[in-house]
């Protein structure tokens, strides 16, 4: 079948959150804030936290053992896996060679992890599903996987109210249906504005030092006001780009799932497209901004949920540090048993 045959959609979800849950109002003992400032500026009420040894990897796997026991599949029939996630259990190899292992895959397939912060799922799955495309393989493994709380600073009241740990996993397959699973996408970046959220510090660039250490350069900084704003505008932009170019309409998508970040980003996105928030699957305010990770854990719920059906078309769209964004369009396919 030729590469324009096939069409790549996502045959089943597994999520994976660490039990710990973290309150406002235990953050509120932690740094000065209150659990009405985080809820009123974020939308977010508890996120969860994952504990020594409940890392990407592992938070990785059991998200992809639920999501193959779904479709009653075994890692056996995983052709391919990739893994996005802005905080890697090491800086190598990749978490997605660390998860293979952990999973037992099979060790002949390619796996290799994504860096595009919180759009990796996005962006993720646009590589797996061209790399599906090109016939080679059948069966990928996509995931998002995070560990934001050893990245964020437990002294910075503006970011270290915002993030979580959690991870989800999707298996896309190819099937010779036309026009369902993935029909459009776009995938953007934009590094002149790399500075606006970023870690300093335990590259090459600057390795850790005892300097490194003292000056905190190894967490998260934010300039969460412009963030905000580009976020505002790139994702509504991305939403209708990538409408336009599959011949959509908002009015046609039952589900637009985006990055769950910031509710206030949420409602403003869904006011410039025009579009009720009812259509806009929430979870962020139980799990705060999981990056890679918090596309999957709003999208499995939704689907487990029974909201979204087959035939249904929804709209994934997501913005993080690079900065990058990305969107996809897919047409929800249930395949008969
Ligand atoms: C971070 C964010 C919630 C801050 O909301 P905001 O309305 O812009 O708030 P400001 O930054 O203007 O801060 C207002 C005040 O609250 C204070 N503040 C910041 N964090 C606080 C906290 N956790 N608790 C209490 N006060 C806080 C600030 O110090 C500031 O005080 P000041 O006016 O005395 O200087 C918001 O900018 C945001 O969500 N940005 C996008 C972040 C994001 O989603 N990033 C990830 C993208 S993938």
């Amino acid at each position: 079948m030729s590469r324009a045959e096939l069409s790549v959609f996502i045959r089943s979800l597994g999520v994976h959150a660490p039990d710990r849950k973290l309150t406002n109002t235990e953050l509120s003992a932690m740094v000065e804030t209150s659990d009405e400032w985080i809820k009123s500026r974020s939308g977010i009420s508890e996120r969860r936290i994952a504990g020594a040894g409940e890392n990407p990897s592992d938070m990785g796997a059991q998200a992809a053992a639920k999501a193959l026991a779904r479709a009653g599949l075994t890692p056996a029939d995983i052709d391919l896996l990739i893994v996005a996630t802005m905080t890697p259990d090491v800086p190598f190899p990749s978490t997605a060679c660390l998860l293979q292992a952990k999973l037992g895959l099979r060790r002949d397939i390619p796996c290799f992890d994504i860096s595009a912060a919180c759009s990796g799922f996005v962006y993720a799955l646009q590589v797996g599903t061209d790399m599906l495309r090109s016939g080679n393989y059948r069966r990928a493994l996509v995931i998002g996987a995070e560990k934001l709380s050893s990245v964020v600073d437990w002294q910075d009241r503006a970011t270290c109210v915002l993030f979580g740990d959690g991870a989800g996993a999707a298996i896309l397959e190819t099937t010779a249906t036309p026009d369902v699973g993935v029909l459009g996408n776009l995938l953007g970046a934009d590094g002149v504005n790399a500075e606006l959220l970023h870690c300093v510090a335990g590259g090459s660039a600057q390795p850790a030092s005892e300097q490194t250490l003292r000056d905190r350069q190894h967490f998260l900084r934010m300039n969460g006001k412009e963030v905000f704003k580009l976020a505002v505008r790139v994702m509504a932009d991305s939403c209708e780009r990538v409408l336009k170019g599959c011949g959509k309409h908002s009015d046609d998508v039952a589900w637009f799932i985006p990055h769950q970040a910031n509710i206030r980003i949420v409602e403003a996105v869904a006011d410039q497209l025009q579009v009720g928030l009812d259509r806009f699957p929430i979870n962020l305010d139980r799990y705060g901004n999981t990056s890679a990770a918090s596309i999957p854990l709003a999208l499995e719920e939704a689907w487990t949920a029974g909201r979204i059906k087959h035939g249904d078309l929804v709209l994934l769209v997501a913005f993080g540090a690079g900065l990058t964004w990305g969107a996809t369009l897919l047409r929800w396919h249930e395949p008969s048993p």
